[in-house]
């Protein structure tokens, strides 16, 4: 296809607001898709997805579309993962496309994560063609949502597009709007070839499949090409675009978007936003801007049932293969014995992880506090980096410790805009911005990440009944008073709560997890110390009284099959617990004594 007729373009949106939906219906208007194979969310491939609606991984369709004019255009969609947690994938698509849809409900206005995906897409010099959805509804309100896009967002509204994704109204504008006010993509088919490995995925038939967009020059099948990064060289055995089943092409130019498979066994030797060239007579410099995504939030995953454990690394290993942001190393723990602890690139992906894992794999995980990454400076000059609060160094050697900060923005109704602020700061949050858009706040803060990975989205949810949305970036690293605060249960301390806290909230959130582990804790035949400590020194303590009576004491002689009934349920009890010296703890308490209320 020629430069001319080509348009390549993505879809950002708040979750919810309908961007799939609306990639439904361009595909349907364009008969891309045989009407009885059109099923709803067509590019939502994955269970989870479709089970959370959110889309994951970015996913490609190439429309064919006869516009009034009497051309004929190819339309490229690349559907961008919504999720902070793949910002970096996020921004890599954009590169991909030269324009966007920028869709917003109508009923609910601009939310966080409008911006976030906005700014993106203006970033990487986006034409960007506002569409205000899910118009068949009473409460939807365009000329408010036109004046909050022009005030927050700072664009043009003049020229939006008034859609119903679901009823198709609009659909028509909408794809005009993208042949006319889209620019073309631009590109040289005689230059050395550069393409743009765009993101990437296992598939057990072809192996990994590597979504492209050609910059320069052309590839075709056999071609032998170097992914630049690492220097690999592969041969391409299979060349197709997305429709969006998988349709075999001749070759790519300039401006398309498709497939290659080149018998390459693990999605890790595909790195997003890698150039990928021939390996003869190839371009001389990448593309710009390659950064690996690297995970900023870790945990450990231990099985339940310790004699899973095998059955967890061939899970966690398949699962990596097909996940070069997740990272994991093998972990032994005194009091939870051997697991593995992993990296993830936020909250959601963890959530991801840990839910496949246990779903699709049947294991039943203990999940310790997820923990970010510290920088720990020796008193030495040496740096080294802290991703398990269990291996913090003596205090003597450290010198000082820095942790990440996000920059969080925050909308919220008005009503709630105390509560927010409140939590914020609580967090240890410090204020940047606070702006309204009618009755809507908008709130920026500076936090510490190690506050928020946690509870923070729950909390925030709750204190505002469903009515925040929240986005975060990363911003570095800053030094602050920062400890070690580890859980001694029945005076043998329990590794898998350790966790750093400021020293400032040390007592409060010590006494928290005290109080928390003493109700979690069933009673034993003997009193038991929970304590919290810093270095040696004891900075919170609660004690469990003893039990003093035998379960089984309240049935009187004669009724053996209640007395059998209880032990049973006592055995299936401990199933779930873990030993630490002498005392059993339950699962649950993991999780549950690091939530803060
Ligand atoms: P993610 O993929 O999770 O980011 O969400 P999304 O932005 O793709 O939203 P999705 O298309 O899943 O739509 C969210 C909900 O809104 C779904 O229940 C849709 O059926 C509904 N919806 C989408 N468009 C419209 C519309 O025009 N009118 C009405 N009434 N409902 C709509």
């Amino acid at each position: 296809t020629d430069l001319a007729h080509i348009r390549n373009f993505s879809i950002v949106a708040h979750i919810d607001h309908g961007k799939s939906t609306l990639a439904d219906r361009l595909i349907q208007a364009t008969n891309t898709v045989p009407d009885r194979d059109m099923k709803e969310q067509l590019l939502d491939a994955m269970d989870i997805e479709r089970e959370r609606g959110i889309t994951i991984k970015a996913n490609t369709v190439r429309i064919e579309y006869d516009a009034l004019d009497g051309q004929s255009y190819v339309l490229n969609l690349i559907d961008t993962p919504g999720h902070v947690d793949f910002a970096y994938e996020v921004s890599r698509s954009m590169r991909a496309v030269e324009g966007s849809l920028l869709v917003v409900d109508s009923t609910q206005g601009v939310e966080a994560q409008t911006l976030a995906n906005v700014y993106q897409a203006i970033d990487a010099d986006h034409e960007i063609v506002p569409v205000f959805n899910k118009i068949d509804l009473p409460a939807s309100d365009i000329s408010r949502v036109a004046e909050q896009v022009e005030d927050v967002i700072g664009i043009d509204a003049s020229g939006a597009i008034a859609v119903s994704a679901k009823t198709g109204e609009g659909i028509r504008e909408v794809l005009e709007a993208i042949v006319h006010r889209l620019p073309a993509p631009t590109g040289d088919a005689d230059a050395p070839l550069k393409a743009m490995l765009v993101d990437s995925w296992y598939d057990p038939y072809l192996g990994v499949v590597v979504l492209v967009r050609v910059m320069d020059g052309k590839m075709k099948k056999n071609d032998r090409v170097m992914f630049m990064q690492n220097g690999t060289v592969h041969q391409i055995d299979k060349i197709g675009v997305f429709r969006p089943k998988m349709q075999d092409v001749k070759e790519l130019g300039p401006g398309e978007i498709g497939f290659i498979t080149a018998s390459i066994k693990q999605v890790r030797d595909t790195k997003v936003g890698d150039t990928i060239t021939h390996e003869k007579k190839g371009c001389e410099k990448p593309l710009p801007g390659f950064n690996p995504s690297i995970p900023v939030v870790f945990c450990g995953l231990f099985p339940v049932d310790s004699a899973e454990f095998e059955d967890l690394r061939d899970a966690i290993e398949k699962l990596a293969l097909n996940d070069a942001s997740f990272s994991y190393e093998m972990e032994t723990s005194a009091a939870l014995g051997f697991g593995f602890r992993c990296g993830f690139l936020g909250l959601l992906h963890l959530e991801v992880v840990r839910d496949r894992l246990e779903r699709e794999y049947d294991i039943e995980l203990i999940t310790t506090a997820p923990s970010v990454v510290y920088n720990i400076y020796m008193k030495d000059g040496t740096m080294q980096e802290l991703h398990n609060p269990a291996d913090m160094p003596d205090l003597t050697y450290v010198d000082h410790v820095e942790e990440p900060r996000i920059k969080a923005t925050i909308m919220v109704p008005d009503e709630f805009l105390g509560d927010v602020l409140k939590l914020c700061q609580d967090r240890r949050g410090i204020q940047l911005d606070l702006t309204y858009a009618g009755s809507r706040a908008m709130v920026v803060y500076d936090l510490p990440l190690n506050e928020v990975v946690f509870d923070f989205y729950d909390r925030l949810k709750s204190v505002t009944k469903g009515y925040a949305s929240f986005d975060y970036s990363i911003e570095g690293y800053r030094q602050d008073n920062l400890v070690k605060m580890q859980i001694l249960v029945n005076d043998e301390p329990v590794d898998a709560l350790s966790m750093m806290v400021h020293r400032d909230r040390a007592e409060m959130r010590g006494r928290a997890m005290c109080e928390k582990l003493k109700d979690l804790i069933p009673r034993h035949m003997f009193k038991i110390p929970i304590q919290a400590a810093i270095g040696g020194k004891v900075i919170a303590r609660e004690t469990l009284s003893a039990l003093r009576k035998d379960v089984t004491a309240k049935c009187y002689g004669g009724d053996a099959t209640r007395k059998k009934k209880l032990l049973e349920k006592q055995k299936a009890g401990k199933k779930k617990m873990r030993q630490f010296g002498k005392v059993e703890i339950p699962q649950e308490a993991f999780i549950s004594a690091l939530k803060m209320d």
